[in-house]
């Protein structure tokens, strides 16, 4: 049996498979997000742990003896967050989310102190606000002390295997999403990490996804009844971990993922193959190659804010989280497509592709007086599936093919959402026997780690399979026309967002 864990943004979720990728045993361990001023997300990486060590004690009192067969593990995790740990390997201050953008300033002040040119040279990615080189350096000149007392900045994940075995590494998958990793060459860049001011010895060293870095220890194995002989393999970035759990590894395969970000990745084995501007992310993947990766940031976000600020009614009468989504998606389907007139644009956060426009922020455009609460649900489904339409445009615009797409995340759960997405993006769509994103790919990894599959394509080929197809409809047509509107609006009215967000409406 093996054991993926996914350490995520809302919480910790575990998974244990078979050999085959029967699912046998998942649990869910939630924990808090902190939010100390606006911009800014933070977790504490002790509670990440305490939900750690609580979902391996559920998986193990929950399969009994049979929990000793549990050869390997491996973990999935949020990217880009910042874990400060001090000479003790304590942590510092509580951990910098991808999602907080206090770093607005010190992004700036790379892109101008290194330059765009260099640093797509040397790390191939442009540092956003959410990546990890701004939030080091923010923590050097907002917070000296603590800056002063790291001895190692680690990604969620390699905490979480710190913590298992004492042994501090990180892999190319994660390492890639610092903007401080020359993900072509797989190495830190010394040269950046020099410009930027910052520490090279901060970093830990880097191997394989599937590389094996030891043992659980034997503390941990007798708390948590985990096998000690267990062996945990370095793992890899969520997004990179999603793409493996859905089978899309070979080049030129599509993944779409509608989570609370939504995602549009596409693997490559030519690292020349990535956007000269930069809109794209160029990261490793974990078969040792590469992918491309536009984002969307408030996909299901976008949905799950407007459940939690506008239905209050439908949540009391729906009890059970998992049926209220169910409840709003099935008002939505009597509106007909393009929800008569009503426009969402999904930048409730800001957006990475293609605007790169943290100042940006959402739009109801076009409402009316005949506009209902399903007309504002339909819109918001269909926001989202223009702005993937956005990021599938940019990888096209590079030459890359998107005429077939696996789509995975909670959004893919949904039959109304899954035709839109096909009808907006023009595409015929996939879904997976087993959805269990990011913790099913590491599970994955553990078994190409401890030698139970040869490779990352053979562990795909022989646990993923295709449940469903969509097809697009004749709505096609209508949403083409629309999409272009939805190009025009953001074009109209992003100066006057920014300004916006300059005065302080944030
Ligand atoms: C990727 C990104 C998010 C996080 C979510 O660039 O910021 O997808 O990985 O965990």
């Amino acid at each position: 049996m093996l054991l993926g864990i996914d350490l995520g943004t809302t919480g910790v979720k575990l998974l244990v498979i078979s050999e085959n990728g029967d699912v046998l045993f998942k649990h869910f361990e939630s924990y808090k997000l902190y939010v100390p001023k606006s911009g800014w997300v933070e977790e504490k990486p002790r509670e990440w742990w305490k939900a750690i060590l609580k979902s391996l004690k559920s998986a193990t009192s929950a399969l009994g003896p049979k929990a000793k067969d549990i050869t390997a593990m491996a973990l999935s995790g949020q990217m880009h967050t910042s874990v400060f740990l001090d000479r003790n390997g304590e942590v510092i201050r509580p951990a910098i989310l991808w999602s907080d953008t206090r770093t607005f300033d010190q992004r700036k002040e790379i892109e101008n102190h290194v330059g765009k040119t260099i640093l797509l040279e040397k790390v191939q990615n442009l540092p956003l606000e959410g990546f990890t080189a701004p939030k080091i350096l923010w923590l050097k000149e907002n917070e000296p002390e603590n800056y002063s007392k790291i001895w190692k900045i680690l990604l969620p994940k390699d905490y979480i295997n710190y913590k298992l075995t004492g042994k501090v590494f990180t892999e190319y998958t994660d390492a890639s999403g610092t903007a401080l990793f020359d993900v072509i060459h797989r190495m830190w860049s010394e040269e950046v990490i020099e410009k930027i001011g910052l520490a090279y010895d901060h970093f830990p060293e880097v191997v394989d996804s599937t590389a094996v870095i030891g043992k659980i220890s034997k503390d941990i194995a007798r708390e948590t009844g985990i096998n000690p002989n267990c062996v945990v393999v370095a793992g890899g970035a969520d997004n990179a971990c999603g793409a493996t759990g859905a089978g899309v590894v070979k080049d030129g395969q599509v993944l779409v993922s509608i989570g609370s970000s939504g995602v549009v990745l596409i693997p490559t084995n030519d690292p020349d193959k990535r956007d000269p501007a930069g809109r794209l992310h160029f990261f490793n993947h974990t078969t040792g190659k590469w992918y491309n990766m536009a984002v969307t940031l408030s996909a299901g976000l976008s949905l799950k804010w407007f459940k939690e600020n506008f239905c209050q009614e439908e949540i009391k009468d729906n009890r059970k989280e998992n049926t209220i989504y169910d409840v709003l998606i099935k008002k939505a389907k009597d509106v007909p497509a393009t929800s008569e007139g009503l426009l969402f644009l999904p930048y409730l956060n800001g957006e990475r592709t293609p605007h790169m426009n943290a100042k940006i922020r959402g739009l109801f455009a076009n409402v009316s007086i005949r506009h209902t609460k399903a007309h504002f649900i339909r819109s918001i489904l269909e926001g989202v599936a223009y702005s993937l339409r956005d990021c599938v445009e940019t990888m096209k615009e590079q030459g890359m093919k998107v005429e077939k797409v696996r789509v995975v995340g909670g959004g893919a759960k949904s039959k109304l959402w899954l035709q839109i997405v096909s009808d907006v993006l023009k595409v015929g769509i996939e879904t997976l026997k087993t959805n269990e994103g990011p913790a099913f790919g590491a599970a994955l990894i553990a078994g190409v780690g401890c030698g139970l599959y040869r490779n990352i394509g053979d562990a795909a080929d022989t646990t993923v399979k295709i449940s469903e197809s969509t097809l697009p409809t004749e709505n096609t047509q209508k949403y083409d026309q629309v999409y272009k509107l939805y190009k025009e609006f953001y074009e109209s009215t992003h100066v006057l967002m920014e300004k916006s967000f300059d005065i302080g409406m944030k």
